[in-house]
């Protein structure tokens, strides 16, 4: 692919913003939505901040025609949003429920009017709280499960929807959920961490297969958070094999079935006090590696680690009671001076290049989508009343060279979606963390389009930063 200006992206780039259910819709108990694992782990206390949970979030249910014209102001081509399985299919078995798909037929139907291209993911971590109390992802039926909800949801939907993800970062669900337990459904038992993660994937499989036996049309993949991840001291080679370790089990461990159909046997070595992946069946790592048509990545940070010091306790990791299986003495370094944003998570975006020709040059080809990138600030509004976010504007400029940078270099990265289309509900963080291109008063539903949301608007007309 030839870039004519170094500043333009190629013909047919896709721009995007994404969002996810539970941290907009609201509307939790309406049209017959049961509830899911973030709506009970939000009403318990001590698990999210000042007690937020995503009852009314940015009530986009309701809102959703406001919310499509503003993607319309926007310029946005496509919207990533997710589909809330307990809406659909409440109890996560059994029926689907009308008004529930009614909600995503109007959505959808609205994108489609205004030319906006909906880009679904089946799977944004609200999993319905029955499947849950059956055992949640540790149990490999739920795979199953999701195999069948993703059909049904792809048969009402798959004759205006062509681009589908199965789920959105596995490592989020498997880890924070079942291993140092801040994300719904907060248990804290490592070993069924790697049987989530397994199943997760295997659900990822069976759905492709279902999904592509009946739509030979679609587009399918699935939606990886991966990280840039450099050593404390390069010199150091206990430093490297930290690098090593954290690659192993926040990338590799995903990015390898997937795309390779095997597990990294460094990895298995790794954790092998804490499981012994009996949980992989004959035939599982091949629906695993199922073919993708695209693979989503959510970049937002580079892991900066270093090896054990016996001087230096290590901090566990997003800073859990209990840690990351196969990362507890690893050290996770904040490199000083470098700024980060609201989460405290490190602004580096030649991570961003480095992680696309990265999974360009090491893995079997595949065309590469970002699927999320984006920053948390503490924006307010001026005197005004408009929202002048120069960090987050400055972010996104930085992130979009950092594109450009991997494309020219070869990686085949093919959109860019922006996280996220409005400040939403963080998960464990609530309310706090603001991270959209449009601004959200919780308190009237008021949306104001950011500095950045305006910034990106241009992007998406100039198809890149020129002029
Ligand atoms: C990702 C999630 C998304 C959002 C961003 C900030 O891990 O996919 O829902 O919370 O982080």
């Amino acid at each position: 692919m030839t870039i004519i200006d170094p500043l333009t992206f190629p013909p047919g780039f896709v721009w995007g913003a994404a969002t996810a259910s539970y941290q907009i819709e609201g509307a939790v108990a309406e049209d017959g939505r049961t509830p899911s694992i973030w709506d009970t782990f939000s009403h318990t206390p001590g698990k999210t901040k000042g007690g937020d949970t995503g009852d009314e979030a940015c009530d986009h249910y309701h809102r959703y025609r406001e919310d499509v014209a503003l993607m319309r102001d926007l310029g946005l081509p496509a919207y990533r949003f997710s589909i809330a399985w307990p809406r659909v299919q409440p109890g996560g078995s059994g029926p689907m429920n009308a008004k529930g798909l009614d909600f995503y037929r109007r959505l959808v139907d609205e994108l489609l009017e205004h030319d906006i291209r909906p880009w679904v993911t089946l799977y944004h971590w609200d999993l319905p709280q029955e499947l849950e109390d059956a055992g949640g992802w540790p149990n490999r039926d739920t795979a199953a499960r999701f195999a069948e909800y993703a059909a049904l949801v792809h048969g009402a939907l798959g004759d205006r929807v062509r681009h589908w993800t199965t789920f959105n970062e596995p490592w989020c669900s498997s880890f924070l959920g079942y291993a140092s337990g801040v994300h719904a459904p907060g248990r804290q038992h490592a070993p069924d961490a790697f049987a989530a993660m397994h199943h997760l994937l295997l659900g990822h499989g069976h759905a492709l297969e279902a999904i592509r036996a009946a739509d030979a049309e679609a587009e399918l993949g699935i939606t990886l958070n991966l990280y840039a991840i450099s050593p404390a001291d390069p010199a150091r080679e206990g430093d490297l094999d930290a690098v090593r370790r954290i690659d192993g089990l926040a990338n590799r461990i995903f990015l390898d079935p997937v795309l390779r159909g095997e597990y990294p046997e460094d990895v298995k070595r790794d954790v092998a006090g804490v499981t012994d992946f009996g949980f992989v069946h004959d035939g599982d790592l091949k629906t695993i590696s199922t073919p993708l048509d695209l693979l989503g990545i959510n970049y937002y940070s580079r892991h900066v680690v270093a090896a054990p010091d016996p001087d230096v306790p290590a901090e566990p990791y997003w800073r859990a009671p209990t840690s990351w299986p196969g990362s507890e003495d690893v050290r996770f370094i904040k490199r000083p001076g470098v700024p980060v944003t609201d989460m405290d998570w490190e602004v580096d975006a030649p991570g961003l290049t480095e992680t696309l020709v990265r999974v360009a040059q090491e893995y079997p080809p595949v065309p590469l989508y970002i699927t999320e990138n984006g920053a948390a600030y503490a924006d307010t509004p001026g005197p005004d009343g408009e929202i002048h976010d120069a960090e987050r504007v400055a972010y996104f400029d930085a992130h979009f060279r950092a594109c450009l940078a991997a494309i020219e270099q070869g990686a085949p990265l093919r959109g860019y979606f922006a996280w996220s289309l409005l400040d939403n509900f963080e998960w464990a963080w609530g309310y706090s963390k603001r991270f959209g291109v449009i601004g959200v008063d919780y308190a009237t539903q008021r949306r104001t389009i950011k500095a950045s949301g305006h910034r990106y608007r241009q992007v998406i007309k100039r198809n890149g930063l020129a002029g």
